[in-house]
């Protein structure tokens, strides 16, 4: 029997229950269907896509059509775990009505259930706007790979009292705003314990430690599959890539040998069409 869809009532009512949500990221079809299969409460479509998927630094160049093409592929596949679509770098930052427009665009034409976009209390207007407008928000702080130039890297964050708790005041900025849930990456464990004891929605952490509402990772880091730069706080449940480079070589060996195809791989031909098909072409 298939599972009930994930609604983001049932996202909030886990952290009342103190039950942890899984969240992993999908780019496509086949990753949308083993989410599903492995009972994930949630999928984004991150805009990681840019790294993982096309090759890019990092995800700044990732463009509204590319999250819509990706929704799109993820959303055939993935039927019951609530699909997170995220707001790609400045489809939210130049105007309220913008972002409202682009979060509406990724619902409408990519067809996800939620939006995600980074930014603590300066986007809490926007948060509040979209949310307005019918499209639930979820945040997402700490290390915010689209501004990651302007913090320096992709390093962790809140290292002092005072970015600790901006971060805390961040939470509880989008939290007021309507945020229904948030992401927390790249922190000290002890403040993902505190940022998510100070809001009541869900603290979704991605190298926040364990002491918060749930987990998320690049799922193409977790089964190896994109193993450039594996962050800290990526545990690796598989190593994927070398399975596939072997099937490869193999393939590649073979055809060269000619011995693939087989005969089990290769259509037949009844004889008496076969003779009638040489007399035709002698
Ligand atoms: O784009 C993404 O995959 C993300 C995760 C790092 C949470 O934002």
């Amino acid at each position: 029997m298939s599972r009930a869809k994930v609604t983001i009532q049932d996202i909030q009512k886990a952290k009342e229950e103190k039950r942890k949500l899984v969240m992993m990221t999908a780019y496509d079809y086949p990753f949308g269907l083993m989410a599903d299969e492995a009972e994930v409460d949630i999928v984004l479509v991150g805009d990681s896509l840019g790294m993982v998927v096309m090759g890019l630094q990092g995800t700044v160049a990732v463009t509204m059509e590319n999250m819509i093409h990706h929704i799109q592929a993820v959303m055939r596949g993935c039927k019951s775990a609530l699909v997170v679509g995220d707001m790609p770098f400045m489809s939210y930052n130049t105007s309220i009505r913008e972002a409202i427009a682009n979060a509406g665009r990724l619902m409408k034409e990519g067809g996800c259930d939620v939006v995600k976009l980074e930014g603590g209390a300066a986007f809490a207007p926007t948060v509040e706007a979209i949310v307005r407008a019918g499209i639930p928000v979820q945040g997402h702080i700490g290390l915010t790979p689209q501004t990651a130039s302007a913090l320096g890297g992709f390093k962790m964050q809140g290292k002092d009292a005072a970015a600790a708790k901006q971060i805390i005041d961040d939470a509880r900025a989008l939290e007021a705003a309507g945020a229904f849930s948030i992401i927390l990456e790249a922190v000290p464990a002890p403040l993902g314990q505190l940022v998510a004891r100070s809001v009541k929605v869900p603290v979704i952490g991605i190298g926040a430690g364990p002491d918060v509402d749930g987990q998320v990772l690049v799922t193409h880091d977790m089964v190896g599959l994109f193993d450039k730069f594996v962050p800290k706080f990526v545990k690796q449940y598989t190593k994927i890539r070398p399975i596939i480079l072997e099937a490869l070589r193999e393939y590649r060996k073979e055809v060269l040998e000619a011995t693939f195809p087989g005969p089990e791989h290769s259509f037949k031909m009844p004889a008496e069409t076969l003779k009638q098909l040489q007399k035709m072409v002698k």
